[in-house]
């Protein structure tokens, strides 16, 4: 079976963490704050924080803007769940808009008709490693003062006409074993804004600057420093291991041509690029449950990512979130869906493979 995802583990990671052991600095030591430096040159920004997972970097970074209880926040319906607790974690109420077909992003024309007074901040999703429609939400931010926190946790190497993903206002990343760098797990926050950053610091660590004396109320959400030198020998890679999996994707646009699927957009605007994290085909002349069959039988791991969008999700109804929300793209885009392997780990022959695999769905 050709898996889905495969964390690319090599020597560089193994010495890495026996480097780590040997040491006897498991946490707060020197490969933490160096993981921090890497991430912050890679994404342009003045500050990167390094936190226990992606989940918990964007929690941190709803407290330190201040978004809670009477807050909305404008978010995608079409995204890991995490995007959305992160807004519930704060006691904040998501508005959801409709995404793109296309893109599979938030669909920019339809995100002022959600500003009310009480929307505090935007929260693009940087979906399959492709950057959201930053120019128009930078705008539309800039006229209504709010926020931009971006989930970038798909997408860490992507660039929005020339300018690195992370850098379009407060950033928060995910390190997760199938990320395209991970850490086992991991997460980091990126800001240019420094009081952002010391709260994001405080909150990382028990409000506390100095040890034992405590400012305000904060989690234990360090990363520890095994999981720091895991990412650092794979930022390291950064550059290899996306371009890899650029011309993977190639690869399979250029091999696909079955009507029953409609292969990913190639986005053409200049100095914008996808770091595919996901290769997200859709499913529209068959069923997509008989399309997993097929290419499971033919050793292909496939996966759906994700086959219910937040706003249907249960917890979401319950709270009252979605009464009355209709998001028809998002709704019908869940149902077509299908992710296909396009990891750096992938062989000719297993391109190959798939690609054969898919033009002969039925
Ligand atoms: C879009 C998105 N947001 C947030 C997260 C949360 O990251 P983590 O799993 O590291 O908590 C993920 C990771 O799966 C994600 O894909």
């Amino acid at each position: 079976m050709i898996p889905i995802a495969k964390p690319l583990i090599g020597d560089a990671e193994k010495r890495a963490v026996l480097d780590v052991l040997d040491s006897g600095m498991l946490v707060q030591g020197p490969r933490v704050a160096e993981l921090e430096a890497q991430w912050a040159r890679v994404c342009g920004t003045r500050h990167a924080i390094a936190i226990v997972n992606g989940t918990a970097a964007l929690h941190v970074a709803m407290l330190a803007h201040g978004i809670g209880p009477g807050d909305e926040v404008i978010t995608t319906p079409f995204t890991f769940i995490a995007s959305v607790n992160s807004i519930l974690y704060v006691g904040a109420k998501p508005v959801f808009v409709d995404i793109d077909p296309d893109t599979f992003n938030l669909d920019v024309s339809q995100i002022e008709a959600a500003v009310t007074p009480h929307t505090k901040a935007v929260l693009p999703v940087h979906l399959y490693g492709r950057p959201a429609d930053m120019e128009p939400i930078l705008a539309l931010a800039a006229r209504h003062g709010l926020k931009i926190i971006e989930d970038a946790a798909q997408a860490i190497g992507a660039h929005y006409k020339g300018r690195p993903v992370g850098s379009f206002g407060t950033a928060c990343f995910s390190l997760y074993a199938t990320k395209n760098v991970m850490s086992a797990e991991g997460g980091m926050i990126t800001t240019d804004d420094d009081e952002i950053a010391r709260l994001c610091r405080l909150l990382r660590q028990h409000g506390s600057e100095r040890r034992y004396y405590h400012d305000m109320l904060g989690f234990n959400f360090r990363l520890s420093d095994l999981h720091a030198a895991i990412g650092l020998a794979q930022l390291g890679r950064l550059k290899d291991l996306t371009t890899r999996r650029q011309a993977n994707a190639r690869t399979l646009t250029q091999g696909i041509n079955n009507p029953l699927v409609i292969t990913p957009l190639t986005d053409n605007t200049p100095g914008t690029d996808s770091v595919w994290h996901q290769y997200t085909l859709r499913v529209v002349g068959m069923d997509r449950d008989a399309a997993v069959q097929q290419l499971t039988a033919a050793g292909i791991g496939t996966s759906i990512f994700y086959p219910v969008p937040a706003h249907q999700q249960r917890h979401i109804v319950e709270m009252g979130y979605a009464q009355g929300v209709a998001l028809p793209v998002a709704e019908q885009i869940a149902n077509e869906v299908l992710s296909l392997p396009v990891h750096p780990a992938l062989s000719e022959d297993d391109l190959s493979s798939i690609i054969a695999a898919v033009n002969t769905l039925h």
